[in-house]
Parts: C-alpha cells; sequence; structure tokens
C-alpha cells in the first residue's frame, strides 16, 4: 500500500491545560479547530478545546494536526496516515487483513472525530493504534501567531520516533505491509539501532528504536522553514525552563538542525530545520555516530525515563 505522509497524532497526556500552555507558547503551535465543535465557531474562541476534553493544534491549513486527549497514564494514543482516496483506503484495510493484521473501517461518526472524509483502524506489532484516513478538513487563509512555519505538505506532519520491544516484527509491518522502505540505520549500541523509514520525500517519517525491551513513543518531530525558528523556539524554552533532553545539533542522516525538549507529558518534541529529502534512487545507509555535533544530553538514562512513562 502507499502510505502519503504521517497526518496527524494523538497523545495520552494527563494536563491537557499544561500542554495547551506549552503547545502554544513554547512550541508556536496554534489552536485547532475541535472536530466535534461548531464548525463555525473560531478554534481561538475555545483556545482549541474539544467538548470532549482534548485539546487541539493545527501548523497548517489542516483544521487540526495534534490533539492531547485527558488520561490517566501519558502515552501514544493514535497515529494518522494519510491515503490517497476512498479506493485507497478500501485496499489498503483488505491488505492489513491479508497480512494478519485486524483492521476495520470506520463509521461517519468516527470520521468526524477525526475531521476525516473517510477512515479505518488497525495496530502495529508493538500495539500503537494506526488510522488511514482521506480527504482531512482544511481551511484556507491560515498564518502562525507567532511566526513559525512548519514544513508540511507533501511531506507530512513531521515524525515520530518509536521503541519497539520487537524490532523485527514492527520493521516488518512498516515496510513489508504499510510500504515504507528504509532509508538508514545508526548503530547505538551492542545490538541496539536506530532505523528510519521514509514513506516520501521527508527522510523518515517513523523511526524504530531497536534499544528497549518495550513499545512505547520516544518523540515527535516537526520541522520548520528557517533556521532562525528553531532558535527562536530554543530562547522559549530556555526562558520557561523547560528541560532540554537534546541540545541544539545537526544529525549526520537527515542533517537536521534540531534539539529537544521534554513536554508536560514525558514524550519529546524535536523542533529542526534544514532536513535532506530522499528521492526514489535512496538505497539503505548504515551509521556510526548518530550527531556531526551536538546533542548533548540524551542519555540512556534519559530514553529509559521517557519509555517508561510511555
Ligand atoms: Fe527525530
Amino acid at each position: 500500500m502507499e502510505i502519503l505522509g504521517l497526518g496527524y497524532v494523538g497523545l495520552d497526556v494527563p494536563d491537557t491545560e499544561a500542554w495547551l500552555a506549552f503547545g502554544r507558547d513554547i512550541l508556536g503551535l496554534d489552536p485547532g479547530r475541535a472536530p466535534d465543535r461548531d464548525a463555525y465557531l473560531p478554534a481561538s474562541e475555545t483556545e482549541g478545546r474539544g467538548a470532549n476534553g482534548a485539546v487541539y493544534f493545527r501548523v497548517d491549513d489542516w483544521s487540526w494536526r495534534l490533539a492531547l486527549h485527558p488520561a490517566a497514564a501519558p502515552g501514544l494514543r493514535y497515529m494518522g496516515f494519510e491515503v490517497a482516496g476512498p479506493l485507497e483506503l478500501d485496499a489498503a484495510l483488505a491488505e492489513l487483513e491479508a497480512a494478519g493484521f485486524p483492521a476495520r473501517r470506520g463509521d461517519a461518526a468516527e470520521c468526524a472525530a477525526r475531521a476525516v472524509s473517510g477512515i479505518g483502524f488497525t495496530q502495529d506489532p508493538g500495539g500503537h493504534a494506526i488510522e488511514l484516513f482521506y480527504g482531512p478538513l482544511v481551511t484556507n487563509g491560515y498564518r502562525n501567531s507567532r511566526g513559525m512555519e512548519f514544513l508540511t505538505g507533501a511531506l507530512g506532519l513531521g515524525h515520530i520516533n518509536l521503541f519497539a520491544a520487537d524490532y523485527a516484527r514492527s520493521a516488518d509491518f512498516y515496510t513489508r505491509t504499510l510500504g515504507f522502505r528504509l532509508t538508514d540505520s545508526y548503530h547505538v549500541g551492542p545490538d541496539q539501532t536506530v532505523n528510519f523509514f521514509h514513506t516520501n520525500p521527508r527522510h523518515h517519517t517513523v523511526g524504530i528504536m531497536q534499544i528497549a525491551p518495550f513499545d512505547g513513543v520516544h518523540h515527535l518531530m516537526l520541522e520548520v522553514t528557517e533556521l532562525d525558528m528553531v532558535g527562536q523556539a530554543y530562547d522559549r524554552v530556555i526562558a520557561a525552563g523547560c528541560r532540554i533532553t537534546a541540545s541544539l545539533s545537526r544529525h549526520s542522516n537527515d542533517r537536521i538542525v534540531s534539539f529537544y525538549v521534554e513536554s508536560p507529558s514525558g514524550v519529546e518534541v524535536e523542533i529542526g530545520w534544514g532536513a535532506i529529502t530522499v528521492g526514489p534512487d535512496w538505497t539503505p545507509k548504515y551509521r556510526g555516530p548518530g550527531d556531526i555535533w551536538g546533542h548533548h544530553g540524551l542519555t540512556a538514562e534519559s530514553i529509559e525515563q521517557t519509555g517508561g512513562r510511555a
């Protein structure tokens, strides 16, 4: 099947108000239109709060891209991957079933809950909820209120990195069944690798970490269009006293200049600029150190802590 990109992400968070302030004031996201609100009610009037208690953010012309759902335990609630249309969604769900992964088409209420035209549901081998969808609600004339501009479009929302207890099964699912292609891998330690997969020109849409004996989410990456936007976000993080889990750096594989900050729910957010893109002629690479410079502070202990919460 062909996945066009990462469309949206939903996280479980114990404190939606803390995440609302973090997303708005630190990351520079804007309130999105909550799918369960009146379509004519400006998102700014509700600060992106849904009637269901969730908080919704937007970064581009899509009505929302990131949802924070109230929950006792933090973690990944769902990942939404975009497909081209209704025929492609039917075919994808049939492929999943044929590969042994239970999948079902969502009804009208489930489409409305995500503001999409069609949706289907399955799970990856790590138990992460995966939603395949087409036809997101978009609105014209979006401009970010804090001077940020996020690089989305054909590249999708960004990338998400997952811990996988059974790397081989997860990698097989994302490549053989969902159609992702291996971009490259880092060597992290004995029998430990971080592996990057693409499904459009973005260097990776999904990263799978063969590093710890559990499944969970490590970080969500959002890319901006100018280096200064990374620096300005870094300034906001420092001014607010947020925990920087990896200092400013350039990764050796995607060449992104980025930093990582711990969100109020523990999931890290990477804000970056300048990543390379890959084309159909790309072949997988294997690398040693993951950074050309920087990213100080990403210790085994911090990875373990984040994974434990996820
Ligand atoms: Fe990343």
